[in-house]
């Protein structure tokens, strides 16, 4: 198997790249799945359904979110029908969502999708090993080959997700930092793993949003609106292969600066 998974997509700049894109990317890399986390979509944060829908229409067969998951309320009732995106498996019970999905393509053994927050510099959520032994038991023996989006802030919190899954699941791809990592490696147990892989949006910016109107808040203290920013847009993720049974058996960075119309 081989799986695409891109990074936060960030405001109109990263959507617009997703959606014209994502079809000819699958086709030329011979994709069997296109996964992508996009908490910041909807002006920088949140999603809303009909992005989703777009999304789901242009390619994308997965998405997953974060902490930035209800910005956007609109999202709650797709969040609760859909099977194509998935909440923080570590968020409440009671929150709207599912914690794990299982996304199938014919001719190709199933994909899950798991979500699962960090707890270093982020907000209180539930334990992740405790959320993921209990979404890899109810996994079972449905597939063998399992995505987790480790969204977290700091590396050592991912890394030490991405060990505990080693040999567990196909691959621990880090999101949240929109900073792409240099550390793609496939574990020893074969989990293919990168802390971060980076944003879907604009690189000419402070991880997505404008630079001067961040650095001026963080300069002065006085609070202004972020707008997401607008130049160098790309697109920003991991290629993972698999054996039939999966286990990783490489993990490339993907990266593509794009042109949008
Ligand atoms: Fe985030
Ligand atoms: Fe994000």
């Amino acid at each position: 198997m081989k799986f695409l998974f891109l990074g936060d997509i960030v405001g109109k700049p990263g959507f617009n790249a997703v959606l014209q894109n994502t079809q000819h990317i699958r086709e030329e890399l011979d994709l069997d799945y296109v996964v992508a986390n996009a908490e910041n979509a909807s002006d920088g944060s949140g999603l809303m359904p009909r992005q989703f829908d777009r999304l789901i229409n242009g390619g994308i067969d997965g998405v997953t979110l974060g902490d930035h998951i209800f910005r956007r309320k609109e999202i709650i009732p797709t969040l609760e029908k859909s099977d194509r995106i998935v909440k923080p498996a570590n968020y409440p019970g009671s929150a709207a969502g599912r914690r794990w999905t299982m996304i199938t393509r014919s001719g190709r053994p199933p994909l899950a999708i798991i979500s699962i927050m960090g707890r270093v510099y982020m907000r209180p959520v539930d334990c992740p090993f405790d959320a993921l032994d209990a979404v890899l038991e109810e996994i079972g023996t449905q597939t063998d080959h399992i995505l987790v989006d480790v969204h977290a802030e700091a590396t050592s919190d991912k890394q030490c997700l991405a060990r505990y899954l080693d040999g567990k699941v196909t691959a621990v791809l880090g999101t949240h930092t929109h900073v792409p990592t240099a550390d793609a490696r496939v574990l020893p147990n074969r989990t293919a793993f990168q802390c971060d892989v980076g944003m879907c949006g604009p690189y000419e910016s402070i991880i997505g949003r404008d630079i001067d109107r961040v650095t001026h808040t963080t300069r002065t203290a006085e609070p202004c609106h972020f707008h997401v920013a607008t130049g160098d847009v790309r697109l920003c993720g991991a290629i993972v292969e698999s054996d039939k049974h999966g286990r990783a058996t490489s993990i490339e960075r993907f990266e593509r600066q794009v042109v949008t119309v």
